[in-house]
C-alpha cells in the first residue's frame, strides 16, 4: 500500500495550525503536504481537471484539509472545488465554507433548520434604521459586517442615533451590514464548540478584557476548558451538519433558553483551544479527514 498522502491547504507551514496538523499526519502514518492555496494552479480540461502546484502536477493526494483565510476566499474556494472535481476527499467543501462566510446567509439556513440564532435583519442602504431596530426588538442591539472575522466589525449601539450613525456609516462606504439582538445575559462571553465529524472535540468559553462585549481571542479574550452539556454539543453538531462542514468552529452565545448559535468557522484556529483544553485537536482533524477517503474508497 503506498503512503496516504495528506494536502493541508495553508498559506504557511509555519501557523500552529497548520504545523499541529502536519505533525498529527506523520503520527498517523501520512506523508503531509503543505500546499500554499495561492500557489495552486487549477487547470480546467474536459481531459480531466488537474492540478499544478508551483508548476508541477499534483496527484495523488489522499485528502485534503482546506485552512482559508478569509483574505483568500474567493481564490481558496475555487481550489477546494477543484480538488472536489478531481475526487480528493475534503471535510469542508467550498460550497459549505461559501455558506459559512456569509454570517447573514448561515444564520438563514441554522434558523431554518430550527437551530436558535439571535433575531438578525439585514440592513441595506435607504432602509429606516428605526425600523429595523424594532423588528430584532430594540436597544442596544448589534451591528455586523456580513464577513468579518476576529471581532473586527462587530460594533454595538445604545441608542437609536449611534445606530443610525454606524448604519450610515457602512451604506456610504456601499457596505451592507445586519443587526442583530444583543444578547445581554452572554455580554463579554461566548462558547467555542470545535466539531469534527459527528462530536465536539473540545470547546472552551471565551471571556472578554474589561469593558469589551467581543470576547474573542483576537480582541484579548481568555479562553478556559469546559465541558459542555447536551444542549450545546447537539445544538453545535445539528449547526455545523446543516452547513456542512464535517471541521469547524460553532460559537454560541448563552441564552437564557440555551445556546443561541452566532456563526461557524469553517478553518477555525486551534491554539487556544488546544492550549485551554489540552486535547489533541489536531490528531482529531487529520484522523477524520483520512477516514473520508477510506469512505470514498469504498463507494
Ligand atoms: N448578538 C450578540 N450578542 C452579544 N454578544 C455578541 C453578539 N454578537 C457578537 N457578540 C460578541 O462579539 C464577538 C464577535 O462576534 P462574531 O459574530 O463572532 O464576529 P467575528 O466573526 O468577528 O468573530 C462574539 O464572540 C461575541 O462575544
Ligand atoms: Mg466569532
Amino acid at each position: 500500500m503506498p503512503r496516504k498522502r495528506l494536502c493541508i491547504l495553508s498559506r504557511k507551514k509555519s501557523l500552529y495550525s497548520t504545523s499541529r496538523l502536519v505533525e498529527a499526519a506523520r503520527q498517523q502514518g501520512a506523508q503531509p503536504v503543505v500546499m500554499d492555496t495561492l500557489r495552486c494552479t487549477l487547470v480546467v480540461s474536459p481531459q480531466g481537471n488537474s492540478l499544478l502546484y508551483r508548476g508541477e502536477p499534483m496527484e495523488g493526494l489522499t485528502a485534503a484539509i482546506p485552512r482559508i483565510g478569509a483574505s483568500i476566499t474567493t481564490y481558496g474556494m475555487a481550489v477546494v472545488s477543484h480538488l472536489e472535481t478531481m475526487n480528493v476527499p475534503v471535510p469542508n467543501p467550498a460550497a459549505s465554507i461559501a455558506r459559512s462566510r456569509d454570517k447573514l446567509r448561515c444564520l438563514q439556513l441554522l434558523a431554518q433548520a430550527g437551530v436558535d440564532v439571535p433575531r438578525t435583519v439585514m440592513a441595506t442602504a435607504g432602509m429606516k434604521v428605526r425600523q429595523l431596530v424594532d423588528s430584532i426588538g430594540g436597544l442596544p442591539c448589534i451591528i455586523k459586517l456580513l464577513r468579518g472575522t476576529q471581532g473586527v466589525g462587530v460594533m454595538i449601539a445604545n441608542t437609536r442615533t449611534e445606530a443610525e450613525t454606524i448604519v450610515q456609516t457602512f451604506w456610504g462606504l456601499g457596505q451592507d451590514v445586519c443587526l442583530q439582538e444583543f444578547i445581554v445575559e452572554s455580554s463579554g462571553r461566548d462558547v467555542r464548540a470545535l466539531v469534527v465529524g459527528d462530536e465536539v472535540v473540545g470547546a472552551m468559553r471565551r471571556q472578554a478584557r474589561g469593558g469589551e462585549f467581543r470576547s474573542n481571542i483576537h480582541r484579548g479574550g481568555e479562553g478556559t476548558s469546559i465541558q459542555l452539556d447536551a444542549h450545546f454539543q447537539q445544538t453545535a453538531v445539528r449547526a455545523a451538519k446543516c452547513i456542512g462542514l464535517s471541521v469547524c468552529g460553532v460559537d454560541m452565545l448563552e441564552g437564557k433558553t440555551g445556546p443561541k448559535v452566532m456563526e461557524l468557522n469553517s478553518s477555525p484556529g486551534f491554539e487556544g483551544l488546544e492550549t485551554a483544553t489540552k486535547a489533541d485537536i489536531a490528531g482529531a482533524i487529520v484522523r477524520h479527514s483520512l477516514s473520508l477517503s477510506r469512505k470514498s474508497e469504498a463507494k
